[in-house]
C-alpha cells in the first residue's frame, strides 16, 4: 500500500485537531480505505504544540520545509491571512503538491490567482474548512449538488454575531454588554472587527456563491454590514412583527446578476435559520432540482474545523493512494456573471428614529418618505420616559435601496430628527426559491 504525506503548517487550535483525528483514525483508513495516512512535516513559530502532539521529531519552524519536502503529496495550510500564506501556496504548487486550506481570507480574495496555478501544476485545492467550519458545504455545492442550477446560498456564517444577537434576543441587553461578556467568554477576539463587522461571513458567502454558481464572486464585491448598529429595541420590534434579526450572508443567482450581501436581517421568527441560536452556523442552499435545504452545525472551533479538513485529505488521499489521477483544479468560474449593485436590491425596510417630541414631527418624517419613494405599511411611536425625544418605527412597502439610501440622508437633515438609529432590511424569502422547477 502506498502511503499518503501530508505536510502540515499551522499547529494552533486547528492544526492540532487535524493531528489527532488523522492520528486517531490512522488504522481505521487502513483498514476500511486502504489508505495510509502519514504526517511527514510539521511547521509552527514554536515547537511547544508539536511536542504534546508528540511529533517534535517532524519538526520545523521553516515553512519551506514542508512545501519542498519530496515525499508529500499534501499541504495542509492552517495559518490563515494573506502572507505567507500566498506564498505557502505557490511553493507548494510549484512541488507539484495539493493545498488543503482553511483561508477564507486569502481564497475570498484571491482564489483565481490560486486556482489558476494549481491548474497550471496539476494539482487541486480544497476548501472545506474555509466557508462554515464544520458544515460539508462546499463538497456538497461541487458534488452532491451537481444536478442543480444553484438558486439561493443563505445562512449564519459568523458564529460569534449570531452568539451576540441570540443573547441581545434572550436577555434584552444591548450589543455593546453581549460583546464585552462575549469576550470575556471567548467567544469573541479582542478585536472583534472582523466577526462583527460582517468581513468574516463576507469571505466565506464569496467562497460559496463563486463554488454554487461557478461564477468569479470576490469578497470585495460583498455589500457588507455589521451588527453594531443592531438594538435590543429592534430585536424587541422584530418579534412584535414576527421577525428575528440574524446578520444573514446572502447571495442569490438571479437573472440580472448575482446578488451578494451580508448584513442584519429580518426574517419570519418561523423560518428554520431563525431557530439557530448560540455560536451555531447554518448554510440555506436552494436548488432548482432539490428546492430548498438546510445544513447546521458548528462553524468554528478546533475539531469541527479539523473534521472538514480531514474530509479533504480523505478525498484527495483516495485518488492518491489507489493509483487514480487526481484531476488537476480545473477552471471553476466561467460563468462570469455580473454581480449586482446593492442599489438595486428591492426589499422592505424596518427603520428607527429618534426624534424630537413635537408638533409636526411625524407629519415631516412620513413626508420625506412618500417623497422619495418609499411606501409605509406600519408606523409606531413611543415615548421615552427620561428624555424629550420619542422613537419612531415605519415598516415599508417593497422599496428600492437607492431610495431608501436618499430617504436616510434627507431623514438625516430635518432639523426634529435625532438619529436615523437604524435600518434593517427585511427579506423577502419567498424570492430565494424562484427559479425553482415544480415538483
Ligand atoms: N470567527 C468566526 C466565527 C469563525 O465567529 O464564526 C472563523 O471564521
Amino acid at each position: 500500500m502506498r502511503s499518503v504525506n501530508i505536510g502540515i503548517i499551522g499547529l494552533g487550535t486547528v492544526g492540532g485537531g487535524v493531528v489527532h483525528l488523522i492520528q486517531r483514525h490512522h488504522d481505521d483508513y487502513v483498514e476500511h480505505y486502504g489508505i495510509d495516512l502519514q504526517i511527514k512535516r510539521a511547521c509552527s513559530r514554536s515547537d511547544g504544540e508539536a511536542q504534546k502532539l508528540g511529533i517534535a521529531d517532524i519538526f520545523s519552524t521553516n515553512w519551506q520545509d514542508v512545501t519542498s519536502d519530496e515525499s508529500i503529496d499534501i499541504v495542509i495550510e492552517l495559518i490563515g491571512g494573506e502572507h505567507p500564506a500566498t506564498e505557502i501556496f505557490e511553493d507548494a504548487f510549484a512541488h507539484g503538491k495539493h493545498v488543503v486550506s482553511a483561508n477564507k481570507a486569502l481564497l475570498g480574495r484571491h482564489v483565481e490567482h490560486l486556482a489558476k496555478l494549481a491548474s497550471e501544476n496539476g494539482v487541486q485545492i480544497k476548501c472545506e474548512a474555509a466557508a462554515a467550519g464544520g458544515i460539508p458545504v462546499v463538497s456538497t455545492l461541487e458534488h452532491d449538488l451537481a444536478g442543480n442550477e444553484i438558486l439561493t446560498i443563505a445562512g449564519i456564517m459568523n458564529g460569534t454575531t449570531n452568539y451576540i444577537l441570540s443573547r441581545m434576543a434572550q436577555e434584552g441587553l444591548g450589543f455593546d454588554e453581549v460583546l464585552a461578556d462575549a469576550q470575556r467568554l471567548g467567544y469573541a477576539e479582542a478585536d472583534p472587527t472582523a466577526d462583527v463587522d460582517g468581513f468574516d461571513a463576507a469571505s466565506k458567502i464569496a467562497i460559496l456563491a463563486s463554488i454554487g454558481f461557478r461564477t468569479r464572486v470576490n469578497t470585495d464585491d460583498v455589500y457588507t454590514q455589521g451588527i453594531r448598529n443592531v438594538s435590543a429595541t429592534d430585536i424587541e420590534m422584530a418579534r412584535e412583527f414576527g421577525y428575528a434579526i440574524k446578520l444573514l450572508a446572502i447571495a442569490r443567482n438571479t437573472p440580472q446578476g448575482v446578488d451578494v450581501r451580508v448584513h442584519p436581517t429580518m426574517i419570519p421568527a418561523t423560518h428554520q435559520l431563525a431557530s439557530v441560536s448560540g455560536a451555531m452556523n447554518a448554510v440555506f442552499v436552494v436548488g432548482d432540482a432539490v428546492g430548498e435545504t438546510m445544513f447546521y452545525g458548528a462553524g468554528a472551533g478546533s475539531y469541527p474545523t479539523a473534521s472538514a479538513v480531514v474530509g479533504d485529505v480523505m478525498s484527495l488521499a483516495d485518488h492518491i493512494a489507489h493509483g487514480k489521477e487526481v484531476i488537476p483544479e480545473s477552471e471553476p468560474f466561467g460563468h462570469n456573471l455580473p454581480i449586482r449593485a446593492i442599489e438595486e436590491l428591492h426589499t422592505r425596510y424596518y427603520i428607527r428614529l429618534t426624534v424630537e417630541d413635537k408638533l409636526g414631527v411625524l407629519a415631516e418624517t412620513t413626508k420625506v418618505l412618500a417623497d422619495d419613494g418609499i411606501s409605509i405599511s406600519h408606523i409606531s411611536q413611543t415615548k421615552s420616559e427620561d428624555t424629550d425625544t420619542c422613537t419612531l418605527i415605519y415598516m415599508t412597502h417593497t422599496a428600492k435601496e437607492s431610495d431608501m439610501e436618499k430617504a436616510r440622508i434627507d431623514l438625516e437633515a430635518l432639523d426634529s430628527i435625532r438619529a436615523v438609529s437604524s435600518i434593517i432590511r427585511i427579506e423577502d424569502i419567498e424570492a430565494w426559491t424562484e427559479g425553482a422547477f415544480d415538483n
